[in-house]
């Protein structure tokens, strides 16, 4: 009998798919996917692929990001509740008010943002572009969305008027500078790497800073054979694999259960399905488009 892997891979022949994933998501679908990566990474790849299907392991504002970057492919989620509660702390609403308070001022968004959100924006960005794109806009003023630690982050490290949003990660919002005073105590000669949704105490604790792909990026690239890793668990696999021998730590319960959602099963039944596909209003993919581009725009 074949397996769920091997199912999997005939389907994805039969049906021209491709199975992105994000550096989260579970071990067993990591492996399964064709490409794993952070939100960027995961954007490129959405935009570049020549595939019919895309099967997006993931939260649910990724698999619409895909289907905005790529409106004429199939974009299925192999379990669609799967959603990011920062990105629910956003509404396009909320943005349309802000705007009367700071009518001078250019709306950042994270990619954590819904594809409505994204429809009032004038910029997108992710962790591994928010400060390219705040110091590459032309205006000095910005409202950045939702993330009020990677606003921070920005802020700090540019000159300009950024007004923060009180959104946050619940996952990286709970590390807490006590937790890695303990895991230093522990691993004395560890590096400590974060992800900027951790807060600025956090970060001041940190000797690089960047998303999870960055981060995996340090972490092989560094001479340091231990890293206090500061974001989501799930890092682990990854990191484990292009790391061959190093050691990593994580802070206890740095979970995004969301991203546990989704498993081997779920991607065979959308795969077999076809189910779950990311349906967006011709009017909002159009409007959600212009932000996302004008970032990618930016990075050439
Ligand atoms: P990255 O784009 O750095 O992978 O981050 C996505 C995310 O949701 C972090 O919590
Ligand atoms: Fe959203 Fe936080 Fe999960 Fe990232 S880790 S997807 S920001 S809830």
């Amino acid at each position: 009998m074949e397996t769920v892997a091997e199912r999997i891979a005939q389907l994805k022949k039969e049906k021209n798919a491709v199975i992105l994933a994000h550096n989260y998501t579970l071990p067993e679908v990591q492996d399964l996917a064709d490409f794993v990566g952070d939100s960027l990474g995961l954007s490129k790849k959405a935009a570049e692929t020549d595939a019919d299907i895309i099967v997006f392991c993931g939260v649910s504002f990724m698999g619409e990001t895909a289907k905005i970057l790529s409106p004429g492919k199939k974009v299925l989620l192999p379990e669609p509740e799967a959603k990011c509660a920062m990105a629910a702390m956003c509404s396009a609403d909320q943005i349309r008010q802000a705007r009367k308070m700071f009518p001078k001022a250019a709306v950042v968004a994270y990619v954590n943002t819904s594809a409505d959100t994204k429809t009032e924006a004038d910029y997108c960005c992710t962790s591994a572009n928010a400060l390219n794109v705040v110091k590459a806009v032309p205006e000095d003023e910005v409202i950045f969305v939702p993330d009020a630690n990677l606003g921070r982050y920005v802020k700090k490290n540019c000159s300009k008027t950024v007004h923060l949003w009180s959104g946050f990660c619940p996952v990286h919002q709970c590390i807490t500078c006590r937790q890695v005073e303990a895991l230093k105590a522990m691993h004395p000669k560890a590096e400590v790497v974060a992800h900027p949704e951790c807060r600025p105490d956090v970060l001041d604790m940190a000797s690089f800073v960047g998303s999870t792909e960055a981060i995996l990026n340090h972490c092989r690239d560094s001479e340091a054979e231990e890293f206090i890793v500061l974001t989501e668990m799930g890092m682990g696999h990854r990191l484990e694999k292009a790391c061959p021998g190093k050691k990593f730590y994580f802070t206890e319960q740095s979970l995004c259960m969301t991203m546990k959602m989704i498993s081997p099963e779920s991607v065979l039944e959308c795969l077999e399905k076809e189910s779950n596909e990311v349906v967006l209003s011709e009017d909002a993919a159009r409007k959600a488009y212009v932000p996302v581009k004008r970032m990618t725009d930016i990075l050439g």
